[in-house]
């Protein structure tokens, strides 16, 4: 590769703060599933980062399929990382925000769907440090997944069920690789609705921001 391809792409990168661009549609790397820290010492490490300790360090594409698999990714060929009522499918989406737009987790092949090409992390927090996190995931209840489960009530209470769940593996699994995390309940519902374009019935329950 010639020296000024070179300083072409290295002054892309830096100009997108350290982050590769990420493609509309991204195949994820293959999640990390042994090795590494012990589960009772991720356990022991647990916490929620300082808002203050985000900077702009970016997670890899690694990191990331790592946490993502961890929150709802298959473990076996028709089952899942967390518990789902019933073996059903996961019935709450997983989003992931970064710098050059957000995309859906799709678990079934392990990849992200574009749904948006805009940097949303600065719109979707109450408190500013979200704006300053690598990636923020954002946990969705899906009603098309919890129709089947009877009242509303039950619904809900089943997808608080998942959330809880789903951001507790991402946390352990943050802790294991060392990055940061903090659960935020604090969002503006509006403005991810529109944002992630959510058909009705569909709610933002909370942001898990990532960063390291
Ligand atoms: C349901 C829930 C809602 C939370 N909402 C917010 C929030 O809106 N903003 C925030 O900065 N932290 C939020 N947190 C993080 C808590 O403040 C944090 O977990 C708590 O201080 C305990 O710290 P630890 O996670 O390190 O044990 C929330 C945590 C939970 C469990």
């Amino acid at each position: 590769m010639k020296v000024s391809t070179v300083f072409c792409l290295a002054l892309l990168f830096f100009s997108l703060g350290g982050q590769l661009a990420l493609a509309a549609d991204v195949k994820l790397p293959p999640p990390q599933t042994e090795g590494g820290m012990g589960l009772f010492e991720a356990i022991k490490k647990r916490s929620s980062a300082q808002g203050s300790s985000y900077n702009s360090a970016e997670l890899s594409l690694e990191e990331l399929s790592t946490v993502l698999w961890a929150a709802s990714g298959l473990n076996r060929p028709d089952k899942w990382t967390v518990p789902m009522a019933m073996g059903a499918k996961p019935y709450c989406k997983i989003y992931a925000l970064g710098s050059d737009g957000a995309w859906l987790y799709d678990w079934a092949d392990h990849s992200l769907k574009e749904v948006a090409k805009e940097n949303l992390k600065p719109k979707v927090g109450a408190q500013d440090f979200v704006e300053r996190a690598s990636y923020v995931l954002i946990f969705v209840s899906d009603p098309s997944g919890l129709k089947s489960f009877g009242e509303q009530k039950t619904q809900d209470q089943l997808a608080a069920v998942l959330v809880g769940a789903m951001t507790q593996d991402v946390y352990l699994a943050a802790a294991a690789l060392n990055l940061k995390a903090r659960y935020v309940m604090s969002l503006k519902a509006p403005v991810v609705k529109e944002g992630l374009k959510l058909a009705d019935g569909e709610n933002p329950l909370c942001l898990l921001v990532l960063g390291k």
